[in-house]
């Protein structure tokens, strides 16, 4: 007797729906994992003259690629003695300068953001600033402790002066910048050495191509100024100062009034302007005739 011959049933149809839902479920848990990093995903930064380089899937693979070069021992060797002493030199300079325009002092307490194997920590007890400390990914006792600059492992208000060099290698800038104005005191400095005229290292990330996102981001601080420097490739120094903000106690005031301090910044004398609409101010023409009138000159 002949079997009947049944053909196969087509699985396929069953088997494509079921790997679509696994696939989704893959993803939706992937996606939850994603946010419960807090900084994971990807922002874009929407502040004109500043953009975050693309590329880094996660903060995991951020953070990967900068201890890529930080941690390679042969670099590290090569920091701590060929290039020890001549990159000390240098910052011995900027930081004298900043002491001469009393932006830095003696007694500062300094934090060098990003500063690898410390050599601007060196250079800061060099010329006397001795309470100074560095802060990076990985740490270089006793000198540079662990930390990240997105998150410093420091209490609000504790340094009086901060500097860093690594603003490009900032993946979240405002938070970056929000971290330095948080632990910076009241009136305390910071110095950034940043790249505007030339795009900064394959470890960057972002791109800075003037100082205008610098005055937005430092949105609770003055800037001081800025000057054209030669920094290892970075060709700009800017300062920026803490703003100070005093509540006055209840029993100075019945109102509580803000008081908002800044030093004073000598921006040179004002220019003289002269308002369309002046002329239509009622007594204008007189106090024109008047002030003319001194310098006429009878024959
Ligand atoms: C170009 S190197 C600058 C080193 C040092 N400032 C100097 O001039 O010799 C950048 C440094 O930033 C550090 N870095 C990068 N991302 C960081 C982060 N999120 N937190 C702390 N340090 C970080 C790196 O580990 C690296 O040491």
């Amino acid at each position: 007797m002949k079997e009947a011959i049944n053909p196969p049933k087509s699985s396929t149809p069953k088997a494509f729906f079921l790997s679509l839902i696994l696939l989704s479920l893959f993803y939706l848990i992937f996606l939850s994992l994603q946010s419960k990093h807090p900084n994971s995903g990807h922002r874009t930064i929407t502040i004109n003259g500043l953009k975050i380089r693309p590329g880094y899937t996660s903060y995991d693979t951020y953070i990967h690629h900068q201890l890529h070069k930080t941690t390679n021992p042969k670099l590290r060797k090569i920091w701590t003695s060929r290039d020890w002493d001549r990159k000390i030199r240098v910052f011995t300079r900027f930081f004298s300068q900043l002491k001469q325009e009393k932006l830095l002092t003696n007694s500062s307490k300094a934090l060098c953001v990003g500063a690898r194997v410390g050599q601007e920590v060196e250079a800061l007890k060099r010329v006397g600033v001795n309470d100074s400390i560095g802060l990076d990914l990985v740490p270089y006792p006793p000198i540079v402790i662990k930390g990240d600059f997105h998150h410093q492992p420091f209490d609000d208000k504790t340094f009086d002066f901060e500097f860093s060099n690594v603003f490009d290698h900032a993946l979240y800038p405002d938070k970056f910048v929000g971290e330095i104005e948080r632990t910076l005191k009241p009136g305390g400095i910071c110095v950034l050495h940043v790249a505007i005229s030339r795009r900064a290292d394959k470890y960057s990330a972002n791109d800075l191509y003037s100082i205008e996102p610098l005055k937005k981001l430092f949105n609770g601080s003055d800037l001081v100024r800025s000057r054209k420097v030669d920094g290892f490739g970075l060709d700009t120094e800017v300062a920026f100062e803490n703003l100070q903000v005093l509540v006055l106690d209840r029993k100075w005031s019945v109102h509580c009034p803000i008081l908002l301090h800044c030093n004073p910044v000598d921006y040179g004398p004002s220019s003289f302007k002269f308002f369309n609409s002046w002329l239509h101010v009622e007594g204008f023409d007189d106090v024109l005739i008047g002030v003319a009138s001194k310098f006429v000159v009878n024959p």
